[in-house]
């Protein structure tokens, strides 16, 4: 399959980002790190150029400003698509994505085009998360599993692994999600194009240090995003139906 990369984003996680990197270089060796940092004020690029320096598995993308989740892996995965990377990984910095549950991952992979890890299948559980945190998940999932007609449990989620050609086949350059829905619109621009997509049992750890970026704003991207996709769907389907159709 190729080299594998793992694209860590960071906004403010100085605390976090050197563990994150530590467990992701013992638990998967040969893999490579990319942390994608939004110019954090609490100096999270400096720890990691720091890293990058002592290690050439390491390298940082430094963007200019916080420009959301979604700008930031988009960045990652041309960086990663342009310098021949095979294998292109989600991972959150703040230790919610376990790196030693990664190896599961990528061993979907080599049957699937795309594997989420999910909290919401047999198996999969989330430790310590907020209830309130954990119902806007599965409500935010069941809500784009019906209205986009996903068979996906988990579609929210953060921590999966591309085929390098899922990317480059979902249509990547005119995703314009800004926030968390940039892993919906991901997940259903792959079912759309026909990739076979897996989902695997994860067991997400709530962090202990730092914050969450989680706002009202990201929350109502998402939603309205998800609604006028789910929508729009519906109106070209009846556009497009053929008069002896529907009978
Ligand atoms: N570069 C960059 N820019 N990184 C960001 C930004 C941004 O604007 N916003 C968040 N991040 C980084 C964080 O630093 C962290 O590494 C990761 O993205 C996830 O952010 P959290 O703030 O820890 O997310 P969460 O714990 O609230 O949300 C989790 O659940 C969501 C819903 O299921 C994550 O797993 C999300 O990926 C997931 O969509
Ligand atoms: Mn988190």
């Amino acid at each position: 399959m190729g080299t594998t990369l793992v694209i860590i984003p960071t906004y403010n996680e100085a605390e976090n980002i050197e563990p994150i990197v530590a467990r992701v270089r013992s638990a998967v060796p040969e893999a490579h790190v990319l942390v994608a940092d939004d110019n954090s004020p609490d100096g999270t690029g400096k720890i990691a150029d720091k890293l990058a320096a002592e290690d050439d598995h390491v390298q940082v993308l430094h963007r200019k400003g916080k420009e959301g989740l979604g700008a930031a892996y988009l960045a990652g995965f041309r960086w990663g698509i342009e310098h021949g990377y095979g294998v292109l990984v989600e991972m959150d910095a703040d230790g919610s994505h376990q790196p030693e549950e990664l190896p599961r991952l990528l061993t979907a992979l080599k049957n699937a085009d795309l594997v989420l890890g999910s909290r919401w299948v047999p198996g999969g559980r989330v430790v310590n998360w907020p209830k309130f945190r954990e119902f806007i998940s599965r409500g935010g999932s069941t809500y784009s599993r019906l209205l986009l007609d996903l068979p996906l449990r988990d579609i929210t989620g953060g921590y999966r692994a591309f085929r390098r050609e899922t990317l480059e086949g979902l249509g990547m350059d005119d995703v314009a999600s800004q926030g968390y829905c940039f892993q919906v619109d991901l997940a259903w621009r792959a079912m759309k194009a026909g990739f076979h997509v897996v989902e695997v049992p994860i067991t997400f750890v709530e962090r202990e240090r730092g914050d969450s970026k989680m706002s009202r704003d990201i929350l109502a991207e998402a939603l309205w995003r998800v609604t006028s996709w789910g929508v729009g769907t519906r109106v070209n389907r009846v556009l497009h139906r053929k008069p002896d159709q529907g009978r």
